[in-house]
């Protein structure tokens, strides 16, 4: 249990209350236990007391996380930069969606730089499951953009289902997708389930996986040409393939944009890192006790590029690229946006520009941590992807 957290006042620790009792209520309904999947869904989207679903604070540094949109526009307008070939190949029909959309600080930069740059999208839409982060992006943009820009703002309760052409991205949702966790018993596949335990807390119980975790599981070991020691916990996400297949919906031609943090199968596998990648943020400490305070504080886990390589591919889409965030971020324009804020001659400006620039490329901090995929269907990125390959990882 980590120590040094600062303690939530009275109304957050009611608000978590609730949300326990109903994961309580559940667990009992089912048998004693859930899988830790249905529990992290539960933690992250209970509607009106899930972190993602209730109005807490969230991004920024007032949150409990920064993402790269909220540093400032630089990664947004890379981004721009990156997709806006594609969109020009796929014409004036061409749309733009992007997944779980947050605080809509990507979208605000992003539409402006598209519009510089003469791709403006026929529609911008954001598929968002949380009531409370519509509200916030609608407010937001509705305020920063001109009435003509944010016209082309749709909101999506579901994926897109007619036939589309376009570019869809999604920054930091995949480690927000609720994740099944393993562990290898005597050779043998289990699940990690949640559990109540004699104190009325929450507890963690191993019981046989079911076949799709368990195949899953195998596949993994017979890639790596290796099989998990005893006691070997982690997380794999066998939906994420039908994840991927749903989020596209009727897209066509374009590209699918995916910046995370992870690694390549092989390192996020590593032996030793026998414990998983499942962290909890919370007021800008992390940390790995998922159970404290449900509801309050983010649940993630990082990304199987490789994975996602097969994901993608498997959808129909062809790989175009895949490079940490500071190779993205410097072959798609960084440096420029630098030199642009440095002529202006605003040194209080041009000092933010390059702190954040720091932030996101070096290796300490975002740079390598964080990676970027690509795939596309009948057009091409361009340059996008032609600093710092690492496809080779995967
Ligand atoms: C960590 S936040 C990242 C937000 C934003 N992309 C950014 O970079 O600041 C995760 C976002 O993904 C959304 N999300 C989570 N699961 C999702 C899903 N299955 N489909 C669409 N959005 C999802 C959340 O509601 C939230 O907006």
């Amino acid at each position: 249990m980590p120590a040094a957290l600062p303690a939530p006042d009275a109304n957050a620790l009611q608000h978590s209350a609730r949300l326990s009792a109903l994961i309580g209520e559940e667990i009992g309904q089912s048998g004693g236990s859930i899988p830790f999947s249905r529990f992290m869904e539960r933690c992250l989207y209970a509607p009106g007391l899930g972190y993602y679903s209730a109005g807490s604070t969230k991004f920024g540094a007032a949150g409990d996380f920064v993402t790269a949109p909220e540093l400032g526009p630089l990664f947004a307008a890379c981004v721009a930069e990156a997709v806006a070939p594609v969109l020009r190949q796929l014409g004036p029909d061409a749309e733009f969606v992007e997944i779980g959309g947050g605080s809509g600080a990507f979208a605000e930069t992003a539409l402006k730089r598209l519009l510089q740059l003469d791709a403006m999208p026929a529609r911008y839409a954001i598929l968002e499951p949380s009531a409370d982060l519509r509200e916030r992006q609608r407010e937001r943009l509705a305020r920063q953009l001109t009435p003509l820009v944010f016209d082309c703002i749709e909101w999506l309760d579901t994926p897109p289902a007619t036939a589309w052409n376009g570019v869809l991205f999604a920054n930091e949702v995949i480690d927000a997708l609720p994740t099944p966790r393993f562990v290898l018993r005597d050779g043998e596949v289990f699940e990690e389930c949640v559990a109540i335990d004699a104190d009325g807390g929450f507890a963690r119980v191993d019981r046989p996986a079911d076949a799709l975790l368990a195949a899953a599981v195998r596949h993994v070991e017979r890639d790596l040409q290796r099989s998990f020691a005893d006691d070997y916990r982690s997380e794999l996400l066998p939906q994420l393939p039908y994840w991927v297949q749903a989020v596209i919906g009727g897209l066509r031609d374009g590209a699918m944009l995916f910046v995370d943090y992870g690694y390549p199968r092989g390192e996020f596998y590593l032996p030793e890192r026998d414990a998983g990648t499942l962290r909890a943020f919370y007021r800008q400490h992390v940390h790995n006790d998922a159970y404290r305070w449900p509801g309050l504080q983010d649940l993630t886990a990082s990304v199987d590029f490789t994975a996602l390589a097969e994901a993608g591919t498997g959808a129909g889409f062809e790989l175009a690229g895949y490079c940490s965030q500071a190779s993205f971020l410097l072959g798609n324009g960084l440096a420029q946006r630098l030199q642009e804020v440095q002529a202006r001659g605003d040194e209080a400006l041009s000092l933010k520009f390059a702190n954040e620039a720091k932030k996101l490329t070096l290796p300490t901090e975002m740079g390598e941590r964080f990676q970027a995929m690509g795939f596309v269907r009948g057009v091409e990125f361009g340059a996008a992807f032609l600093e710092g390959d690492l496809t080779w990882r995967l």
